[in-house]
């Protein structure tokens, strides 16, 4: 199993992905939300069986999503039980979330979200003209919490609510504790709930994902199988619409208007989310938790153990508001910036440690390093 999760940096220098393409020959790549891994081999031969079959023409979407059946099963493990005429496919999660509130919002709604948040969703809210209600997460000794009753108030006066379970860059699980209030809420004011279940299915032992469709029948679920498996490039994604008014939204819209999914992104989704993935998953997720310790143990104090994700929020106020820019520049580290997560992400960068050991020496020497 150790061959699929021990990458060759010679390799990862000559892709042409963004990850290491802007990495100079003396620095180490660990900021994108790329894993350093070849996704499973299953879902390379189901690539490669699509392409050997010379079939590049139209698909047959006669029965509407060829993914429906597959999100439905790989949400149902999740206790979710999904409603398979309500689902729509997407180019990618951002596409589907973007299109979803384009046709519910008007210019100067309000979107609550927790912050730090996601960039994308920063620029989203912004460029079309919504309001940011934000839900902030707080850093108590060892974990990130948020205050339940201040973010229900905030949710009832809110038009949407962008929830992103589990969250990036925290690595926070939401308990149905926390999520309930907040279902409630939005019920009680009618806001629209969209939540990001991208990260779904990296959850360490502990934690378990508790989908907002186990909550309610009327949000959005968006996901995907690219986090968990490595995938970016396919561009294909999956959204379960519940509420109706949305669902209506989406239709009345030109066809064309949001692409379509690719056949190869299909192939790879659903070899992706099949039972011959398991192994490969749960050989990552065993990887990855020696990974969230050794970078957990290396720096005391500074980051909250993440309950999901392969991404680490690290703390660095000694190193100004953008720490990133400081350790790459002394040290040829590139993490990604905490300030692109919002004001809450100043003094932060956040590590990718979806890697083999020896890249991960590197991360933790260089980081080390930079803060002395
Ligand atoms: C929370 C979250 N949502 C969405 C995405 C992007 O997904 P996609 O490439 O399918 O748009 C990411 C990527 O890291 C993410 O972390």
């Amino acid at each position: 199993m150790n061959e699929w999760f021990d990458p060759d940096i010679g390799w990862l220098r000559t892709k042409p992905g963004i990850k290491w393409a802007i990495a100079a020959d003396n620095e180490v790549a660990a900021w994108v939300a790329d894993m350093d891994f070849r996704p499973p081999p299953v879902v390379i031969d189901s690539m490669r069986e699509a392409v050997e079959g010379g079939d590049f023409g139209y698909p047959d979407l006669r029965r509407g999503s060829r993914l429906a059946p597959a999100f439905v099963e790989r949400w149902r493990r999740h206790g979710a039980d999904l409603d398979p005429s309500r689902i729509r496919e997407f180019d990618d999660v951002l596409n589907a979330i973007q299109a979803v509130l384009h046709v519910t919002l008007d210019r100067g709604s309000t979107v609550a979200v927790h912050t730090p948040t996601y960039p994308p969703f920063l620029h989203t809210i912004e460029r079309h003209g919504y309001r940011i209600a934000p839900i902030p997460f707080r850093r108590t000794v060892d974990r990130w919490e948020f205050d339940i009753e201040e973010a229900a108030s905030t949710v009832a006066q809110s038009d949407a609510l962008i929830l992103v379970n589990p969250h990036n860059p925290t690595g926070r699980v939401l308990r149905p504790d926390e999520l309930g209030p907040l279902v409630d809420a939005a019920s009680a004011s009618g806001t629209l709930i969209v939540s990001d279940e991208v990260h779904a299915d990296l959850i360490y032992e502990g934690h378990r994902h508790h989908p907002v469709a186990t909550l309610t029948d009327s949000a959005v679920t968006v996901t995907s199988a690219t986090k968990s498996f490595n995938l970016a490039g396919i561009r294909c994604a999956v959204a379960h619409v519940g509420d109706g008014k949305v669902w209506d939204g989406l239709a009345s819209l030109p066809e064309h208007l949001f692409g379509a999914v690719s056949n190869l992104g299909v192939a790879a989704t659903l070899a992706a989310w099949s039972p011959e993935a398991d192994a490969w998953l749960d050989g990552l997720m065993t990887v990855l938790a020696a990974n969230r310790a050794r970078l957990t143990s290396a720096l005391p104090r500074r980051m909250a153990q993440p309950e999901a994700t392969y991404l680490g929020w690290v703390n660095l106020p000694e190193l100004g508001d953008d720490p990133a820019a400081v350790i790459r520049a002394r040290t040829g580290l590139v993490l990604t910036s905490g300030p692109d997560f919002g004001h809450a992400g100043r003094g932060y960068a956040r590590v990718n440690f979806a890697t083999g050991d020896a890249i991960l020496d590197q991360v933790v020497d260089r980081l080390l390093s930079a803060i002395g």
